[in-house]
């Protein structure tokens, strides 16, 4: 695979880069995307299964959709595309922020990942706030209930019209301050805030790469646009950096 000289050179010279992430990163692992072809979206609605008013008035359902999900990434495995990020590690500093509430990036091994939207393997209890970090599938049709208060509990993600939590974005937009590359992965990047993070990256001087299968609202802005899946792409950057990048 031919790279363009410019990017050749800024990852001879970048010291510090940041890998932004969407559904399209997880892919390949066989996890379905929001938006596009085969996306989520196209078949189920996100308000009656990712929101707050949803959950309110039908916990069990959306339990019993999450518990599926789960099940779903608890079967995936990482990609190559995850482990190439990994890789990176050796010769940057790598901070990944992502979109995705997979775990995977967490699983492939990266060290430092802000997750923007949560994760699908937590849990909390809506009225205390206590955290269920390992809550499997023994409740699978029925939302449990908080051992303390007997409280809801929903899973740590973040759902749509809900704040982003914790500090997850401030520590997301420092890093995108400070990165001198940035690649933004697998993202249609409409979903905002997190889709501010990239171009905060851009806006304070990063070289925005992006790797996708088709363009996105945010191509307009890259400094290189990359067309692929991303678990072929990366490795092929990984073995770049290896061969070229730091032999030369
Ligand atoms: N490699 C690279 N890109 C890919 C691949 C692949 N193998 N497969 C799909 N893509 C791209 C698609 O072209 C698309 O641009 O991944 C992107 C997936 O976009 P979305 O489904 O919109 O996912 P994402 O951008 O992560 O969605 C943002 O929306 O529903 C919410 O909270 C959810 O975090 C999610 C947010």
């Amino acid at each position: 695979m031919e790279f363009k000289t410019e990017f050749i050179q800024k990852l001879k010279t970048s010291k510090n880069i940041m890998v932004f992430t969407g559904a399209g990163m997880s892919a390949e692992s066989g996890i379905a995307t929001f938006r596009g072809k085969d996306g989520l979206w196209n078949k189920l609605k996100p308000e009656e299964l990712a929101s707050f008013n949803a959950f309110m008035k039908n916990p069990d359902m959306v339990w019993e959709w999450y518990q599926y999900r789960r099940k779903i990434v608890e079967n995936t495995e990482p990609n190559p595309g995850h482990y190439a990020i990994v890789e990176l590690e050796k010769y940057y500093e790598v901070n990944v922020v992502t979109q995705n509430v997979d775990n995977l990036h967490a699983r492939a091994g990266s060290k430092n990942i802000e997750e923007l939207h949560g994760s699908i393997v937590r849990n909390f209890c809506m009225d205390c706030r206590t955290f269920y970090n390992d809550l499997k599938l023994e409740s699978e049709k029925t939302v449990p209930r908080c051992e303390k208060c007997n409280g809801l509990i929903r899973p740590d993600v973040v759902w749509f019209g809900e704040n982003l939590r914790g500090n997850a974005f401030p520590n997301s937009e420092k890093k995108a301050k400070e990165c001198d590359l940035c690649f933004v992965i697998g993202t249609t990047a409409i979903i905002y805030p997190a889709a501010y993070i990239p171009m905060t990256a851009k806006q304070y001087g990063a070289y925005l790469v992006e790797i996708n299968i088709e363009n996105t609202d945010l191509s307009y802005q890259a400094d290189y646009s990359i067309f692929g899946k991303a678990g072929e792409i990366l490795p092929e950057i990984v073995r770049l950096v290896k061969e070229d990048v730091f032999t030369n």
